[in-house]
């Protein structure tokens, strides 16, 4: 006891009563303030930021198999506290440079003989906390059956959120409701009806961003996701919420055979919606790679694909058909195009074996062979085609979410993609059941898990490391979460995981989704989005081999926006998703996608309103250049950008592509101007966006 409250000078503990200590730690700039305490033996915690109260007093704790609550009864053995900082490098990123800078308090709890340490790291942009159960004696079973964390909002916090436990995983559009309205029944009401998807519990997904009535923002999600399973976050009634994991098929959340170190539980915390989006907080709390492993070879790029015309504009199947799109000659005519505008990547999806009409979406379909090729595809005509370009096939792996059938190739399908000189492979796990991913053990037995348990999760990073043995790198469709990992596997690049613009060709995601991603979804980490698409009506056609177009597929967009959308979204691996077609009847504006990079310096946002508009000026890694994006909702508006983040030393040249005042998202999206005007630091220049619409900025250096 006495060196704890010695440590009151450093911590001001409160009190000093053996079973009820509380512990004040700050940020390293002193605003956001972390308290810990037990009351009665139960760990809780509670969160301000500058006197504002971010989370009140919430619960911590795990309980495992055979009745071990480690949750309550505990007394706190010892303290420690530590301060860190530092600057790194990604190998990829939006940052050239991050700074890592946090206070650390760690406290050893005891009950009994029992021990449980909880680590708090409290940085400036907000916190991370995780548990850990070291290897001991008194416990026999790590197994866990539910995680006690809370995160007590206030009830009048509204939260932007999609439904977790549902069947289309992250495929779902936001809703903006308080926090205790958070259930299907209500998402029904106001978004999709999902009556029918009764299975699974009423919670949301993470990245959960939330608007505080206090005015802050903050985002509730979790770093570093190994072996456990995905948490996410459940309304329990005024304001609370608490972690819920997915369980396994038997109702186990997570199983391990020793010792548990829980992912990073995170409260990204901003006095704005624009400095929300600034945060690195889950990447800082990842860790590097291996000193062994060597990642040089995982390289940012632009890729186009055999893609949009199956999924988009309807002219070609994925299957063997007199419409089969990945065939050998048209696949060579989209390579001369790609690697003509230096794209890195060309799609290339339907060229092996398992497609059949009726492949999609109950996870029982015939199941896919990655081994071999179609017969109007010649993998080794086209790996000789290429090998004069500087372009590589974007490999293609849909599971249709059959994990034993994906596993049982694995090691040969990535061996094979290496010798064809493949670079990257997009994976995919459509499977549209809720808990309905096959998991069969080896008595034969059959069992149905979640997409984003534990079993899932291990899968997903089985993937990703064996990818890494044959030097691919992989973006995910139907992905789990981004939780950092990207960091230490740099080569799981991208990945999709929310409702990407595929849904504009077969559905739509109507006009507004386009600005909530990057309050909510983008939060997490990069994604294959797969922007870019020009012709935005009178692309889809009724079916493969007519002439009757669909003029109700609309993209709910403009040029302008989908050129601002390489900006605003970040991926390292980003797709120009259109038809070359549909770009040579506008090789201006694709000039934009050909030059916007896809690794940069530094971001800043310029203006922002959470879920209405965001402007992000972004720097090149690899010049002086800057490149500014910005989107609306369907409101039209009027920005004065001032330049004043450029070199005062430099001039520069600025190509604008904007809506016209005519443009709109509905009525006319594909008009658009380009300007170029000579600007300096001192500038500002005035901008239009039309309903629906958007802007793009290159801006060179003389
Ligand atoms: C869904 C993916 O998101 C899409 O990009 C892909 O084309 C289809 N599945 C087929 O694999
Ligand atoms: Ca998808």
């Amino acid at each position: 006891m006495k060196n704890l409250c010695l440590l009151s000078f450093f911590l001001m503990l409160i009190s000093c009563n053996k079973n009820d200590i509380s512990t004040i730690i700050d940020s390293p700039d002193k605003k956001i303030k972390v308290i810990f305490f037990l009351d009665n033996g139960t760990p809780y915690y509670s969160i301000e930021k500058e006197d504002k109260l971010i989370l009140k007093k919430s619960k911590l704790g795990l309980i495992l198999k055979d009745n071990v609550f480690l949750n309550k009864n505990f007394i706190i053995n010892n303290i420690q506290i530590d301060s860190y900082k530092n600057l790194w490098k990604p190998l990829l990123g939006e940052y050239k440079i991050i700074e890592n800078n946090y206070k650390e308090l760690k406290i050893e709890l005891k009950q009994n003989k029992k021990i449980l340490f909880l680590e708090f790291r409290i940085f400036n942009d907000g916190i991370g906390f995780r548990y850990t159960i070291p290897n001991q004696k008194n416990i026999k079973n790590y197994d866990i059956i539910d995680e006690i964390t809370e995160f007590n909002l206030s009830e009048k916090d509204s939260a932007f959120w999609q439904p977790a436990f549902s069947y289309r995983r992250y495929e779902f559009l936001y809703a903006n409701t308080r926090i205790d309205e958070i259930s299907k029944k209500k998402y029904s009401e106001l978004v999709e009806d999902l009556s029918f998807d009764s299975i699974g519990f009423d919670a949301a997904q993470t990245p959960l961003t939330i608007k505080k009535n206090n005015g802050l923002f903050i985002s509730i999600h979790e770093a570093n996701l190994i072996n456990y399973s995905s948490m996410t976050l459940s309304p329990k009634g005024k304001g609370k919420l608490e972690a819920l994991l997915y369980p396994w098929s038997d109702g186990t959340k997570v199983k391990l055979n020793e010792s548990i170190i829980s992912p990073w539980r995170t409260i990204q915390i901003a006095d704005s919606s624009s400095d929300l989006l600034n945060s690195s907080l889950i990447l800082n709390l990842n860790e590097d790679p291996e000193k062994t492993e060597d990642y040089s070879w995982v390289k940012p790029g632009k890729y186009m694909g055999v893609w949009w015309e199956m999924i988009g504009t309807n002219e070609s199947t994925w299957w063997p058909s007199e419409f089969h799109g990945a065939n050998t000659n048209k696949v060579k005519k989209y390579l001369d195009f790609a690697s003509k505008h230096n794209f890195d990547g060309l799609l290339v999806e339907g060229w092996n074996k398992g497609w059949y009409p009726e492949w999609c979406c109950s996870g029982n379909g015939i199941p896919f062979n990655f081994i071999d090729t179609v017969d109007d595809f010649d993998f080794n005509e086209i790996t000789s085609y290429i090998s004069d370009k500087n372009i590589s096939i974007v490999g293609h792996h849909e599971t249709g979410g059959q994990i034993e059938n994906y596993e049982n190739q694995l090691e040969e399908a990535f061996k094979l993609y290496q010798k064809m000189g493949v670079k990257y492979v997009k994976t995919g796990y459509v499977n549209d059941v809720s808990k309905n991913i096959k998991r069969i053990e080896k008595d034969g037995n059959v069992f149905k898990e979640w997409h984003h348990g534990q079993f899932m999760i291990n899968h997903f990073q089985k993937v990703i490391e064996i990818a890494a043995k044959y030097k691919i790198s992989i973006i995910t469709h139907e992905p789990i979460k981004d939780t950092g990992l990207r960091r230490k596997f740099p080569n799981f690049i991208s990945r999709e995981g929310a409702k990407g613009q595929e849904f504009n060709g077969f559905s739509s995601n109507g006009v507004n989704h386009a600005t909530d991603l990057p309050f909510t979804r983008l939060l997490s980490g990069p994604m294959d989005y797969t922007p870019g698409i020009f012709q935005l009506n009178k692309f889809r056609f009724i079916a493969p081999g007519t002439n009757e177009l669909d003029y109700n597929a609309i993209v709910p967009s403009t040029i302008a926006k989908e050129l601002a959308l390489y900006v605003v979204y970040y991926s390292p691996m980003q797709m120009a998703a259109d038809l070359p077609k549909h770009y040579k009847k506008h090789p201006r504006a694709f000039e934009f996608i050909k030059k916007v990079p896809v690794n940069w310096e530094s971001k800043l946002i310029l203006n922002s309103k959470i879920s209405e508009y965001l402007t992000i000026a972004r720097k090149d890694i690899n010049s002086e250049n800057w490149y500014i994006g910005g989107i609306t909702d369907e409101k039209q508006r009027e920005f004065y950008l001032k330049l004043d983040f450029l070199n005062p030393k430099h001039e520069y040249l600025a190509k604008i592509y904007q809506d016209t005042k005519k443009t709109h998202w509905k009525k006319n999206p594909m008009e658009y101007e380009i300007k170029e005007i000579e600007i300096n630091n001192e500038s500002t220049i005035p901008i239009y966006l039309a309903p629906g619409g958007g802007f793009a900025i290159e801006i060179i250096k003389n």
